[in-house]
């Protein structure tokens, strides 16, 4: 892992700059470039833009380990006030959650309960309720919880990490249950032990999990995919595959993050592809920012380019 990515890491944990970065003026202009807002009104603002495009929305709430039963119940209502405001605003957009957020340290049970609620009201309105996949301690229970509420009809979807040498397995699982997987490389920082150390390792296992994932035994269990990736290799790379497989351009989707390779979403969706860009919004939104940076340490220089450009 790069000396840079690991100090990003580092830094998306401290609750010290946490605390005070997100004060700082030159910090919250540069996260601008990758969130329209810390309001559900301006994500539902980003998702009506995107929509003429032909791109739909995925929105999360940035919020992680909440310590408090009354808080995680209190996301799970949020959660649900903003899918009907979905429904309002007509926009094709559904919601992700990370299950931190909805009490999952306080024991599984309380957070399955509120995911269940959330759940049921996405049902009322047609809609898919997605998981965000948290550090390697919360894969388990994460799958676990999922595999329950999808197992009791609920029309849940989750995300899984092709860092980790695990997932292979984890889809003989997902697959007979018909799951909506979206496919990621990882976002953590996760030991060589457990997660492939290598660029080209995580590369190769994400081509080799989406394969899977759109062969022919998960299609007929009725899995759905979505290709969480902005990396224009692997995107090529299934391109051909579904074109070499005879697969509809509209089987699956693309995923990206909002403000990120906007030309290359606007390409996809205007050659057929389906695609999605994740917006989040909220006051929560350090760790996630300084994981954004980690990804792409290039991004730093948005940030250097915001200070000095005041
Ligand atoms: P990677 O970071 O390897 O980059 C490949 C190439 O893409 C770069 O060389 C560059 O060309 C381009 N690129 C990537 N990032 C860029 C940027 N910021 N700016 C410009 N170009 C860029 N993770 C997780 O652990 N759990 C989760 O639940 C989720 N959920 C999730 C949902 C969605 C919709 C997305 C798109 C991503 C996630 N992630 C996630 C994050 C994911 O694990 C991963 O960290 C990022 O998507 C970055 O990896 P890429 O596959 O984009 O490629």
């Amino acid at each position: 892992m790069g000396v840079m990515r690991s100090v990003l890491l580092a830094g998306s944990e401290s609750v010290w700059l946490r605390e005070h970065a997100v004060r700082w003026r030159f910090v919250r202009g540069a996260t601008k470039r990758f969130m329209p807002g810390e309001r559900l009104e301006d994500a539902l603002g980003a998702a009506r833009e995107l929509a003429p495009q032909g791109i739909a929305a995925i929105l999360t709430h940035l919020g992680e380990n909440v310590a408090d039963e009354a808080e995680a119940r209190a996301v799970a209502d949020h959660y649900i006030r903003a899918q009907e405001q979905v429904r309002v605003a007509g926009v094709d957009a559904e919601m992700s959650v990370k299950l931190t957020q909805l009490g999952l340290d306080l024991g599984a049970e309380a957070c399955y309960a509120n995911l269940r609620r959330i759940a049921e009201h996405a049902a009322t309105v047609g809609r898919t309720v997605w998981i965000d996949m948290e550090g390697s301690a919360y894969t388990d229970v994460t799958l676990d919880i999922h595999r329950r509420l999808k197992q009791e009809g609920h029309s849940v979807g989750v995300a899984v990490q092709a860092y980790l040498r695990r997932t292979n397995a984890d889809l003989d699982t997902l697959i007979p249950l018909g799951a909506a997987v979206r496919l990621v490389k990882g976002a953590y920082k996760e030991p060589a032990s457990i997660a492939f150390p290598t660029r080209a390792e995580v590369d190769e296992s994400f081509f080799q999990l989406g394969a899977r994932l759109l062969g022919a035994e998960a299609r007929a269990a009725g899995v759905f995919l979505g290709l969480g990736t902005h990396d224009p290799v692997l995107i090529r790379r299934f391109e051909a595959h579904v074109a070499e497989q005879g697969l509809p351009k509209d089987g699956f989707e693309f995923e990206m993050l909002y403000g990120i390779r906007r030309e290359e979403q606007q390409r996809l969706a205007t050659d057929g592809y389906r695609i999605r860009v994740l917006v989040s919004y909220g006051d929560y939104w350090f760790p996630w920012y300084m994981r954004r940076l980690a990804e792409r340490p290039a991004n730093v220089w948005f940030v250097v380019k915001n200070i000095f450009g005041r």
